[in-house]
């Protein structure tokens, strides 16, 4: 590079504008220069680029991730936005209008099915990924005692294992190149208790203790683990969680269950309606982590929510943090039942 930016300076001096018997010449010569260089430019640019593979794009955080990438105005990421359903890429397409064509590929890849996992690798054309975003995710909200223990299984199955074997997959290679970037999307349920959400919380507490073990070792791979932890987001994370209806004449619970039951979804509801970020203030805080020379473990998508949480800290009997949430979520009034 360093070679041609010489010869193209030197060219320069030829140019008609100095005393040049031969300008027509000069002028070709001075093209062709230029042309090696933004060629060479582009190369550099190009092999530079970071191999970023993402899960669950076909909605919510993770497409919005995959598109901003994606759309990188100077193409630095190459992005494998994967998905278990195929059927589903039309919206991810739609968003990226067709500009993606050498930033993105797009791959089926269902995180509770290794083969999968594994066919996805293998389509990695750069035969390396610089940066793992583990981002599939599902909720699952109701009476603990309503939940079938196939349901409980399939929410631990993407969430929890789905994950690991994710990063299973992809850490060897990481450690070997003694270089990468683990990025999870982790939520404020996997650092606090919520009601009705102990299965979901399970999981996300889970990761959050598999993520925070693997990053004290990683350090010694110069491989960093973070996690974006988010509050409410206006993704279809609401309409895709599997949820028992309150209404459920099926579901043996007792009444003062129900009720509260009834409670918290007005709840949820309110601060989905009052607090749930966009997709894309959610992105900012991504790319913060991958812009970051040095990224941090945790990042906190929205800092109105860790009050809350920094109760936990301030008791460690966890009692505060217990009666503060029962009053904030059973004890407030709620629009519905007001009128
Ligand atoms: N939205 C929120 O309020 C919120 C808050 C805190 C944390 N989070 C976390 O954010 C992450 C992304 O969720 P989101 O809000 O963007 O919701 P979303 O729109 O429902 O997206 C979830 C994505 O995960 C995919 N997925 C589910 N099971 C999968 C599997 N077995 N293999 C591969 N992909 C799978 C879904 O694919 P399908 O379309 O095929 O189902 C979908 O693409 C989740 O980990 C969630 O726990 C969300």
């Amino acid at each position: 590079m360093r070679h041609n930016r010489d010869q193209l300076s030197s060219a320069s001096h030829l140019h008609p504008d100095h005393s040049c018997s031969h300008p027509q010449a000069c002028l070709h010569l001075t093209v062709l220069h230029a042309a090696i260089l933004w060629t060479e430019i582009s190369a550099a640019l190009l092999m530079e680029q970071k191999v970023v593979l993402i899960t669950g794009c076909s909605s919510g955080i993770g497409l919005s991730l995959a598109v901003h990438l994606a759309s990188d105005p100077s193409k630095a990421y190459k992005v494998y936005a994967t998905m278990r359903n195929l059927d589903k890429k039309q919206r991810l397409m739609e968003s990226v209008r067709g500009l993606h064509k050498d930033t993105m590929a797009i791959l089926q890849m269902d995180i509770t099915d290794q083969q999968s996992i594994l066919n996805a690798q293998s389509n990695i054309t750069e035969g390396r990924v610089d940066i793992l975003v583990c981002n599939a995710g599902v909720g699952l909200m109701g009476p603990l005692e309503a939940q079938s223990d196939e349901t409980m299984r399939r929410i631990l199955d993407v969430n929890l294992l789905g994950t690991i074997h994710t990063i299973q997959t992809f850490l060897p290679d990481m450690k070997r190149r003694k270089d990468g970037r683990i990025l999870v999307t982790g939520s404020m349920g996997g650092l606090q208790g919520l009601p009705f959400n102990e299965v979901y919380c399970a999981s996300k507490f889970a990761i959050e203790g598999a993520c925070e073990s693997l990053a004290i070792l990683l350090q010694n791979f110069n491989i960093h683990v973070s996690m974006i932890e988010c509050g409410p987001v206006n993704t279809d994370f609401l309409k895709n969680l599997m949820k028992t209806e309150p209404t459920d004449e099926s579901v043996e619970v007792d009444a003062d269950t129900r009720s509260l039951y009834k409670k918290y979804l007005q709840h949820c509801q309110e601060i989905f309606q009052n607090a749930a970020q966009d997709t894309e203030e959610i992105v900012q805080v991504f790319l913060e982590v991958i812009q970051s020379p040095c990224p941090l473990f945790r990042y906190y998508t929205n800092t109105a929510l860790l009050p809350l949480s920094s109760l936990k800290l301030m008791a460690l009997d966890g009692s505060q943090y217990i009666r503060a949430m029962g009053k904030f979520i059973f004890s407030a009034e709620h629009a519905d039942s007001r009128k």
